[in-house]
């Protein structure tokens, strides 16, 4: 049975925890959240025995002998739990986005040499049923060249559409956060888009604004960029509409849309390839009610045991990040 321990007792936190214990290889044995009542609460509810309080994570981590640390925590404290884990042997879950810096990604990547550490990043969307099927479309050329590239993402922000639980409000707080709406979500965008494509080579542009939340940072913007095979994409994200998500794939002989907020998921163009059985494989695909996050947890844990590397794994996390700083370093 392998032993699991979780930093950060909020909103994703809890996410992580019911997937966990729905996964019979491994038990949770260790919760380390900084408000006491928070790590009580959770415990309680997932009968967790042991509690580490306020900063004690790092105890944590060197006491309890674990197999598994899922990092939950505000972004600035995602690097400092990662080289605490590896340090200590530790298979890694960690959130998005893995680390605010290229300081950061630079140490971690380091320290993950010759260490015989599973490092998962929280790239859930991989697992939505859809996706798979899309990525198959676009390997077996059924749109021919990829040309083209359109991905939208919007919601309220992070005290509205999504419930960040912690008093602190981090995700406006600079520091903690180390960037605005593209750090947060624009992370996800990128990832879909080398899972399912190609991996990106350049970012050429970006532009924001700062409309709706009192920030520093972006609440809105635009980043434009280039795929390795020379496909264009165009990644917008925001905090301050209505939730959608929507992407558009166009190739010299076809385009797909998929709206994950529609009620039709899936449309393509032209008619003619409604006779193709994987388009016809994504027609009738539905939003299923499987958690993509728990999906990850289970693919994380098959990969411990199998002692195998697979992906989302770090190097996803950091070109991700990277994506970001790039696009960041045009303006900020
Ligand atoms: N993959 C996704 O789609 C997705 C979605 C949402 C969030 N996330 C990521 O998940 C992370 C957490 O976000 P969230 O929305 O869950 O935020 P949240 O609800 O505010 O939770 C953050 C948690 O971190 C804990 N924490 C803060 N400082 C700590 C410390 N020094 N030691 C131990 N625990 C500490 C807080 O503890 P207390 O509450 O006990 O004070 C809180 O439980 C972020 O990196 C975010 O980007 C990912």
């Amino acid at each position: 049975m392998l032993k699991v321990g979780l930093i950060g007792a909020g909103a994703i936190g809890n996410t992580h925890l019911l997937g966990f214990e729905n996964n019979n290889k491994c038990q949770i044995v260790a919760i380390a959240s900084r408000t006491e009542e928070h790590a009580k609460a959770v415990a309680e509810k997932f009968q967790i025995a042991k509690i580490y309080i306020g900063d004690n994570w790092e105890e944590m981590l060197r006491k309890e002998d674990l197999d598994i640390v899922s990092i939950c925590t505000p972004n600035y404290l995602h690097a400092p739990m990662i080289l605490e884990a590896i340090e200590n042997n530790i298979h890694i879950l960690c959130e998005k986005p893995i680390c605010i810096s290229r300081e950061e990604l630079i140490k971690v990547e380091n320290r993950l040499k010759n260490k015989k550490v599973i490092f998962f990043t929280a790239f859930q969307k991989r697992y939505i049923s859809i996706f798979p099927l899309i990525k198959e479309i676009i390997k077996n050329n059924i749109l021919g060249k990829i040309i083209l590239t359109r991905y939208l993402l919007t919601h309220y922000g992070p005290y509205k559409s999504w419930k960040a639980s912690s008093n602190e409000k981090w995700f406006f707080d600079t520091k903690k956060a180390g960037g605005g709406v593209l750090l947060d979500l624009g992370v996800h965008c990128i990832d879909l888009l080398r899972y399912l494509i190609d991996d990106y080579v350049k970012v050429n542009g970006f532009n924001f604004n700062t409309s709706c939340i009192n920030l520093t940072y972006e609440d809105n913007c635009n980043v434009i960029f280039q795929f390795k095979n020379d496909a264009l994409g165009i990644i917008s994200v925001s905090w301050c509409n209505v939730p959608s998500e929507i992407i558009e794939i166009f190739g010299t002989q076809g385009s797909l849309k998929i709206d994950l907020f529609a009620k039709k998921l899936f449309s393509f163009t032209p008619k003619k390839l409604k006779n193709n059985p994987l388009i016809k494989s994504a027609i009738k695909s539905k939003m299923s009610r499987d958690v993509p996050h728990h999906s990850l947890i289970n693919h994380f844990i098959t990969c411990i045991l199998k002692k195998k590397q697979e992906n989302p794994n770090f190097e996803d996390g950091k070109k991700a990040v990277e994506f970001v700083l790039n696009a960041y370093s045009l303006k900020y």
